[in-house]
């Protein structure tokens, strides 16, 4: 019996030592398994990174052609999904996107971004302040009629859109704003943070894991959640400690900044995406004035070179050279990472100070606020001292930050210490973020304009007054809107875009502008238009249309050999008169060039239907189904994005009345959200 128990003992210790050991062994190679996993992904990274620079990559396709640019690229009707919601105080409309930032791919809910900006003060995590709105020029508001007033504000406009600021000085009340777009690895990845705030979109899931197995789900299915609520956002092993993965969740916002200095229109000119353009066969000038259009920022501020084309309202400069440090790098030097505007932060890893490449002098450059080049102090292998960001990547602009909500990367370095020449090593761990800019917004007096002198319920818990007792912007006194809200935002008299005289109604196209009727403080009905932000606003008399949003982001497939090849070809070809020469057999003509015959332009009527809250769409129709409806045929053609859906329209023309309208409406007699038989020909 003794011997027993202590055969037993023996054999069940030895049988836990072999345990421990089992289990020990487990780990190590759960650890390596791990580690394989990290440089899996760093593999798939490395690879996204030298195939794509970060920018857009792609928008939702909503329509398919007979070629394939009839196909959404990251424009196609419009860059990025743009849109408008301007009966929102502030709200951006911007719709889904991919995009790829530093070799992170993920995809974007549908975005309607605010203008917010990151906090002057505090450096609390995503803590924001609204960009305040320009105020009215005191010479606008010392007139005593309306009908002054508008006159006034009218020779504002005019001078923007001549750029002239000696005939009256606009700078001070067209303030140009850079929206960005801002990606991190996060460190909570329990919890999910709605990144930025949206009047309109919230993602529509209760934990990260949810919102994974919504977008796994349309993925698979190839399906569609149809209020475009879901992001795809990767997660990632950021690093091991002790054998203990750290994990880290992608995410992303869009935010905006307000220039410190005006901006000139002649520093922007269109981008040729050819691929959009040749889809709506458009000349490049009527392309410039679409919404689908790009625009890149000039080399420099000087205005010499950049010159203005008051027709157009965008530059012209020379572009074919190498450029360091251009009017992009200025701007977006002005923007903080996650630090917010407080940021003050060096980065001195592996023993290098970071110094700042546009002085030449040995000052260290602030690494809180996103920049794509710097200085080294000693010269690198190559002989430079200037270093991009990025092994290949022209867009990346990154900064540091210090806050932890940012998951940290760990690096252990050794070195030698300068003075004594004794060796050391230490561990450091850094965070930055990533950027790429969006668009460029110039505000205008119209946001802060309030002759009628509206009410404005600025607590938002209390926009129900506004709408009570069924008020839906009618022009009656019963109908009309009680004050304004954030999201019933009228208060432009709508006189403001009409010639003198003429009277509301007589042009059905200009009132369906969404004219609404709001009550002022004595109950009197005010015809107005919404003031939010617009793409382009409607036509001021004696100054024409003005466009207010600039889009300038880059994209990601100019990163790649096909992406410069095809970018040179195009510009010999779009310039054969002074690139010809490149050709290695010169064409000897070129048919008349001919393309007389672009697309007609509609759109419908506005509709205030809520939802989907005030919007129209627009159309375009090729000169081939022009004919055709000339001819009496119907003929099919799906509208524009906008308020997040689109309508498939039959149109009709009346060889009587020469008035094209819809005949059928997504299959119903009627548009489900209330526009009209009527369709608007822009052009
Ligand atoms: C999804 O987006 C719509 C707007 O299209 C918004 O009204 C709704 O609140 C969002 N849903 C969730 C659950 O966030
Ligand atoms: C471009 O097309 C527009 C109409 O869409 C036309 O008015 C303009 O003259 C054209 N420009 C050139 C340079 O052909
Ligand atoms: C470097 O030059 C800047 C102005 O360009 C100046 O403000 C700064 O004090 C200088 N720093 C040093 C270390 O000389
Ligand atoms: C409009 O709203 C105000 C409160 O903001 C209220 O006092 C007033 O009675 C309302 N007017 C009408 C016509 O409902």
């Amino acid at each position: 019996m003794k011997y027993l128990l202590v055969f037993c003992l023996v054999f069940s210790a030895s049988y836990a030592a072999i345990d421990e050991h089992r289990i020990s062994l487990i780990e190590r190679k759960f650890e390596d398994l791990a580690r394989q996993l990290m440089l899996t992904e760093l593999a798939m990274g490395e690879r996204t990174r030298s195939d794509y620079d970060s920018g857009i990559k792609q928008i939702r396709n909503t329509a398919d052609g007979t070629k394939s640019y009839f196909d959404q690229t990251h424009t196609f009707n419009s860059v990025c999904s743009i849109h408008e919601h301007s009966n929102n105080d502030r709200t951006v409309g911007m719709g889904e996107f991919t995009a790829s930032l530093n070799g992170v791919e993920f995809r974007t809910r549908h975005n309607d971004y605010r203008l917010r900006m990151p906090h002057r003060t505090s450096k609390n995590y995503h803590w924001q302040e609204d960009i305040p709105f320009p105020h009215v020029p005191p010479s606008v508001l010392q007139k005593r009629t309306l009908p002054e007033q508008i006159k006034e504000l009218h020779n504002y406009f005019r001078a923007f859109s001549f750029q002239n600021f000696h005939f009256r000085d606009y700078r001070p009340y067209f303030k140009p704003v850079l929206c960005y777009l801002e990606g991190t690895w996060t460190a909570d990845t329990k919890t999910l943070n709605e990144p930025f705030e949206s009047d309109r979109h919230h993602i529509d899931a209760t934990s990260w894991f949810d919102l994974q197995e919504k977008i796994r789900f349309t993925s698979y299915t190839g399906g569609k959640h149809y209020l475009e609520n879901f992001s795809y956002l990767p997660t990632t092993i950021m690093n091991m400690v002790n054998g203990t993965p750290e994990y880290a969740q992608w995410n992303y916002r869009i935010a905006c900044h307000p220039l410190k200095k005006d901006l000139p229109l002649s520093a922007l000119k269109p981008v040729d995406d050819m691929a959009a353009r040749i889809g709506h066969r458009w000349n490049i000038t009527r392309f410039a004035h679409s919404r689908a259009a790009r625009f890149v920022l000039a080399p420099d501020f000087n205005g010499n070179r950049n010159k203005y084309q008051w027709q157009n309202g965008y530059g012209s400069f020379p572009d074919r050279r190498t450029s360091i440090n251009s009017v992009l790098d200025w701007v977006m030097s002005e923007i903080p990472g996650k630090d917010n505007y407080p940021a003050k932060l060096h980065d001195t890893t592996f023993g290098m100070r970071i110094l700042d490449p546009r002085v030449r002098n040995a000052t260290e450059l602030n690494t809180g606020y996103y920049h794509r080049y710097f200085r080294h102090e000693r010269k690198g292998a190559m002989g430079t001292f200037n270093a991009h960001r990025g092994y290949s990547d022209r867009n990346l602009f990154v900064a540091q930050t210090s806050n932890p909500n940012v998951a940290e990367m760990k690096i252990k370095w050794c070195g030698r210490d300068e003075h004594t020449h004794k060796p050391f090593c230490k561990e450091e761990g850094v965070r930055y973020s990533y950027a790429i800019p969006l668009e460029i917004i110039y505000l205008n007096p119209l946001m802060s304009w309030n002759p009628y002198n509206l009410e404005h319920i600025s607590d938002r818990r209390k926009k129900y007054i506004v709408t009570k007792d069924g008020r839906n912007g009618g022009l009656t006194h019963a109908k009309a809107y009680n004050g304004t809200s954030y999201e019933k935002y009228y208060r432009t008299p709508v006189e403001f875009y009409q010639t003198a005289h003429t009277t509301v109604d007589k042009d059905a196209a200009d009132t369906a502008r969404g004219t609404v009727g709001v009550l002022d403080r004595h109950g009197n009905v005010k015809r107005v238009l919404s003031s939010g932000v617009r793409i382009t606003l409607p036509d001021i008399p004696g100054v024409g249309k003005i466009r207010m949003r600039y889009p300038i982001m880059p994209i990601t497939s100019e990163g790649n050999q096909i992406g410069k090849e095809v970018e040179a070809v195009k510009d010999v070809l779009n310039h054969l008169e002074t690139m010809g020469a490149y050709l290695q057999e010169r064409p000897s003509s070129l048919s008349g060039g001919g393309n007389a015959k672009a697309d007609a332009h509609f759109r419908t009527s506005v509709t205030n239907q809520d939802p989907p809250g005030h919007h129209f769409h627009e159309m375009f129709i090729p000169n081939e189904d022009m004919l055709d409806l000339g001819k009496g045929h119907k003929i099919t053609v799906v509208t524009t994005t906008d308020n997040s859906h689109d309508h498939k329209i039959e149109v009709s023309y009346d060889q009587h009345t020469h008035k094209y309208t819809i005949h059928k409406c997504d299959g119903q007699d009627k548009c489900w959200d209330g526009h009209t038989a009527e369709l608007f020909r822009l052009e």
